[in-house]
């Protein structure tokens, strides 16, 4: 068969069973493809659309409210676009579109337009939405926030390390100054701590506080949740405020910020230098007073430096910095978090331990803590779970379910060494573990890592082949 033949019938099965929906029209704006899944999305039947006008089959539609014809016009590209609208079966739909002009030697020949459902998303996150609209509303009047959600203060965050009493010195001068906070630290360092300290402790504490984490929504209907949307815009749309608009007079905590795509990123600077938003497909502008924190666990120069944060915005946000640092440069704070986490567990568990051994303390130390304080807490909650009723300081046994903890100190430990295997092996695990600490320590970076272990990049890449290291 002719080599051509075959991508025909390859490029047809990928359009019948692909779960994009996928709608070309030629220069006369009649539809030559119309595959399934569009269809199903637009409530039609093929034949109803193929070889017909486009502007019969939706009369509704003209020039500007058409992404194919508008794209056919200008010759330029449509790119994630979200579109809300109520379908011919009357079903309620939101898709992100993209079209594209479709040329034949520098000569428009149609436009094809490529449409992912994402109806379920979209219904998740106004549910969400109502639901802290809900939570505002209830609280309105008396703001009572501390009775209703858990709500951190300064004297919850616990550390005695020089570095960690200089950030919340600076956490508590954030709280009372209306600028905007860059925080970084990796994760589990308690950047969210933090984030409410400043607002429950500062000048806005009666105000809302609302947080949003970037990374996990997808990038269309961020920007919805973040400026609302208005009716207009297109059919279907709903009137609701953005989590701008509720956090008004308050504080909004933007998690993850350097995940946010680069475009959203310039509206988030242009709203925060003119002090007003405009809701999607509103026109009206409306001012808001809102407190901004903004966190990452990627240092931000980094982020500048590989492009995922923009520079314009790093300078606008970072007018109070604050820096926590991990676990393993305060292992001082070791000690003093233990004895914290214990009895917060002695008193959710109904439980009566002292405190823990001294060499599972001597592990604590030596170990690299990559989940930093969430890792240490919920390593004593599991323990403590774990340990005997009769149990008074926790023991290394109890740990069982954090092996990764005690790896290091076995493998050095002479007394653990009672020669089972030939020394090669023992070097190999010794090798595997090295390698395994440095990775974490420098967040899978080859290059830093393979520095710090004194061997060359293509060096470690094979190691990290031969054992199967991937970055969690
Ligand atoms: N200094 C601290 N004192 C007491 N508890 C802490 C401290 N730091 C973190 N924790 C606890 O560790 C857990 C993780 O903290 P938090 O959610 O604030 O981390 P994070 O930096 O926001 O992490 P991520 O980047 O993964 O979102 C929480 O249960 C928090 O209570
Ligand atoms: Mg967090």
């Amino acid at each position: 068969m002719e080599k051509k033949h075959i991508k025909e019938i390859v490029l047809q099965n990928v359009l019948q069973y692909t779960d994009i929906g996928i709608h070309v029209i030629d220069e006369n704006r009649k539809t030559i493809l119309y595959n399934k899944v569009m269809a199903q999305l637009e409530g039609l039947k093929a034949e109803q659309v193929l070889q017909k006008d486009l502007l019969d089959i939706f009369p509704s539609l003209n020039k500007d409210t058409s992404t194919l014809i508008k794209v056919l016009n200008t010759k330029k590209p449509i790119i994630d676009k979200t579109q809300t609208y109520i379908n011919y079966k009357g079903q309620k739909i939101t898709t992100v579109n993209s079209t594209i002009p479709l040329f034949f030697e520098e000569e428009i020949i149609g436009a094809l337009e490529i449409a992912k459902d994402i109806t379920y998303l979209k219904k998740l996150s106004d549910q969400l939405m109502d639901l802290q609209h809900e939570l505002k509303g209830n609280n309105y009047g008396d703001y009572t926030p501390r009775n209703k959600i858990k709500s951190y203060t300064f004297s919850d965050i616990i550390g005695k390390d020089k570095n960690m009493i200089k950030a919340i010195e600076i956490g508590k001068r954030a709280g009372n100054s209306p600028s905007t906070v860059l925080l970084y630290g990796e994760t589990g360092t308690g950047k969210e701590l933090f984030a409410q300290s400043i607002h429950y402790e500062g000048i806005r504490k009666n105000g809302p506080f609302i947080a949003q984490n970037c990374a996990a929504i997808p990038e269309p209907l961020l920007e919805g949740i973040l400026f609302g949307t208005d009716k207009g815009g297109f059919t279907g749309a709903i009137e609701r405020e953005g989590i701008f608009e509720q956090a008004d007079g308050g504080t909004l905590l933007l998690d993850e910020i350097n995940s946010m795509s680069w475009e959203l990123q310039a509206k988030l600077l242009r709203v925060l230098q003119e002090g007003y938003i405009r809701r999607i497909g509103g026109t009206k502008d409306i001012p808001i007073d809102v407190k901004i924190i903004a966190t990452t666990n990627e240092k931000p120069l980094e982020s500048v430096k590989n492009g995922t944060l923009r520079k314009d915005l790093y300078y606008r946000l970072n007018v109070i910095y604050i820096n926590i640092p991990p676990l393993r440069e305060r292992k001082g704070d070791i000690q003093v978090l233990c004895n914290h986490f214990i009895n917060k567990y002695n008193f959710l568990l109904d439980k009566n331990i002292l405190g823990i051994e001294e060499d599972v303390i001597q592990y604590f130390y030596q170990y690299s803590w990559p989940g930093n304080v969430r890792e240490l807490e919920n390593s004593i909650e599991s323990a403590m779970n774990y340990a005997p009723n009769n149990r008074e300081y926790l023991q290394r046994e109890d740990f069982a379910s954090c092996s990764n903890i005690f790896i290091d100190k076995d493998l050095f430990g002479f007394s653990a060494l009672n020669m089972k295997k030939p020394l090669p092996e023992y070097l190999e695990e010794i090798e595997k573990d090295l390698i395994r600490r440095t990775l974490e320590e420098n967040h899978f970076n080859i290059s830093k890592a393979a520095k710090k272990l004194g061997i060359k990049r293509q060096t470690l890449q094979h190691k990290i082949k031969k054992y199967d290291f991937r970055a969690k």
